[in-house]
Parts: C-alpha cells; sequence; structure tokens
C-alpha cells in the first residue's frame, strides 16, 4: 500500500512554478497576479484563503487579498467583480465560497469573467471542460487528477466510483474521468444521497473517489482488494485535544481501509494541498494567457 503525499507533491509543484515565473520575469514578463475576495470571518474561509495567499508567495505571485464584511450588499461586491474583470494587472481572481445566505452565489460565480475565473466555477468554463475545450478545471479534480498523473495509477479501461455530486468536486470530476483522455477514459458511477446499494457499487470501484463531506463513511468491506482510494473529505470535528479545537476528518475510515488499497490519500496531508496547487498552476496558465486566446 502506497501513502499517496499531497504535501511532497504539492510542494514538488510549487517549486517548478516558481522556477516558470522567474523565467517569465525574468525575460521581461509580467508577474502572475491572483486576487481573493473574502466576505465575512468564516473560520474555515479565512483559512483556506490565508493558504492561498501563502502559496503565491511561495510561487513568486503576486496577491491581493479584498475583504467585505457579512452585511456587504450583492451590488457592492458584484461591482468588485467588475472592477477585477476590468484590471489588467489581475491575471485570475477567486471570490471565496460560502457566501452570506443575502448572497445569490450562482449570480456571483456568472459574474466572473471566464478567462479569469481560476476556481473554473463559471458555467462557461464548466461546459468547455465537459467538452473537451481548454478551460480553467476546478481546484480539486484538476489537483486529483494531477496526484493520479504524477503517481502512475492507470485510469484508462477502469472502473471509477465517485462518490458525490458537488458542482465543486463530484460532476468535475465525473466529467474528467470519462473524458478521452489521459488521466481519463475511465468508466465513471457517480453516487448520492438517492443511490441504492451504494456498498454494492462501490465493492465494484478500481478506484474510489469519496467526496460526501461524510466522516468515514467508506468502510473496509465497500472497497476491493488492490483499489486505490481517494479522500476529498474535510469535515471538521470537535477535537478539545487540538489547540484549534477540531480536527479534519476524511470521508474513508482510513485506518482499517488503508491496509486494503493499492494507494490511498491521507486527511489531511493528501488532495488539500493538491487543490490550492491546482489554483496556482491555474493562475499562471491565466497569466501566460495559454487558455484563452483571442
Ligand atoms: N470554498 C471551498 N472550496 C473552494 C474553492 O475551491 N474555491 C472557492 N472560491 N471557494 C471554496
Amino acid at each position: 500500500m502506497t501513502i499517496i503525499d499531497g504535501r511532497l507533491t504539492s510542494a514538488q509543484i510549487k517549486a517548478e512554478i516558481a522556477e516558470q515565473v522567474k523565467e517569465i520575469v525574468a525575460a521581461g514578463g509580467t508577474r502572475p497576479h491572483l486576487a481573493a475576495i473574502l466576505v465575512g470571518h468564516d473560520g474555515g474561509s479565512e483559512t483556506y484563503v490565508a493558504a492561498k495567499v501563502k502559496a503565491c508567495e511561495e510561487c513568486g505571485f503576486r496577491s491581493s487579498l479584498i475583504r467585505f464584511e457579512d452585511d456587504v450588499t450583492t451590488e457592492r461586491l458584484l461591482a468588485e467583480i467588475e472592477r477585477l474583470n476590468a484590471d489588467p494587472e489581475v491575471h485570475g481572481f477567486i471570490v471565496q465560497l460560502p457566501l452570506p445566505r443575502h448572497i445569490p452565489e450562482q449570480k456571483v460565480i456568472e459574474a466572473i469573467d471566464p478567462r479569469k475565473d481560476v476556481d473554473g466555477f463559471h458555467p462557461v468554463n464548466v461546459g468547455r471542460s465537459s467538452i473537451g475545450l481548454p478551460c480553467f478545471v476546478s481546484a480539486t479534480p484538476a489537483g486529483i487528477l494531477t496526484l493520479l498523473s504524477r503517481y502512475g495509477i492507470v485510469t484508462k479501461g477502469k472502473e471509477v466510483v465517485v462518490l458525490g455530486r458537488s458542482n465543486i468536486v463530484g460532476k468535475p470530476m465525473a466529467s474528467l474521468l470519462m473524458q478521452k483522455s489521459d488521466p481519463g477514459n475511465a468508466t465513471v458511477t457517480v453516487c448520492h444521497s438517492a443511490t441504492v446499494g451504494i456498498e454494492e457499487i462501490c465493492r465494484r470501484a478500481d478506484i474510489i473517489i469519496a467526496a460526501l463531506g461524510c466522516p468515514g463513511f467508506v468502510k473496509e468491506d465497500m472497497v476491493k482488494p488492490g483499489a486505490v482510494v481517494i479522500d476529498v473529505g474535510t469535515t471538521r470535528v470537535p477535537d478539545a485535544t487540538r489547540k484549534s479545537g477540531f480536527r479534519l476528518c476524511g470521508d474513508v475510515d482510513y485506518a482499517n481501509v488503508a491496509p486494503k488499497c493499492s494507494y490511498i490519500t491521507p486527511v489531511p496531508g493528501g488532495v488539500g494541498p493538491m487543490t490550492i496547487v491546482s489554483l496556482m498552476q491555474n493562475t499562471l496558465r491565466a497569466a501566460r494567457g495559454d487558455v484563452y486566446k483571442d
């Protein structure tokens, strides 16, 4: 059994990106610039955005953090998005989710210029991805594809079971793995809360991608011997022994499942660090103008 080391892989990729940025800047090019909009003070969002800003530093990117209080109006937020869309110095930007309930999330996502949508959440990027056109791919599925590829895990002809159908992970993951590409070319089944016989379906899988947000859901008896298990879960579970008061819990019962696997990602230190590095890769591609050539 091999533990897929997302921390190590992400550190290697950040070093590769930093090298490319050095070359761009030395040749007189512009330093990639990522902006992040953060609304309110949600603990998880604060942590993620701080990690994104830190990753920008490590990659040699410029970063801007734009903060609004919880009571910001939709109009004010949309005006800021318009400003960033028009700012030639910003190559890509994200609006950290979730947003306060009074702000319509989809309207905000659709206000972002797809050419700067380095999160890959805009319907134009989602649609282009699903028909195999150049686009920005959502960071978590992109990070998983990078891990599969760097660990030499073959997906062609394999049975993949994706647990969860979120717009950010489950749906794009299933779509990418069924593409005629490498990684891809897999036979994909998506399971969700209305799926009947989920255990049986999982037992067929060569590769399980668990993205339900349900701690410890994938049990030993749901995994075929030698399967690859990718755990996307990051539920915060109260833990009084930790300084933070919580620990991150994956969707896989790791202790019991790991011995049956050929490869498995731990939580933390598996998919999580790859998500941020994929955002950096998307920002580099935005700065280079690699995706939308017009
Ligand atoms: N909230 C949880 N994950 C993400 C992400 O990848 N991007 C943004 N913008 N918000 C998130």
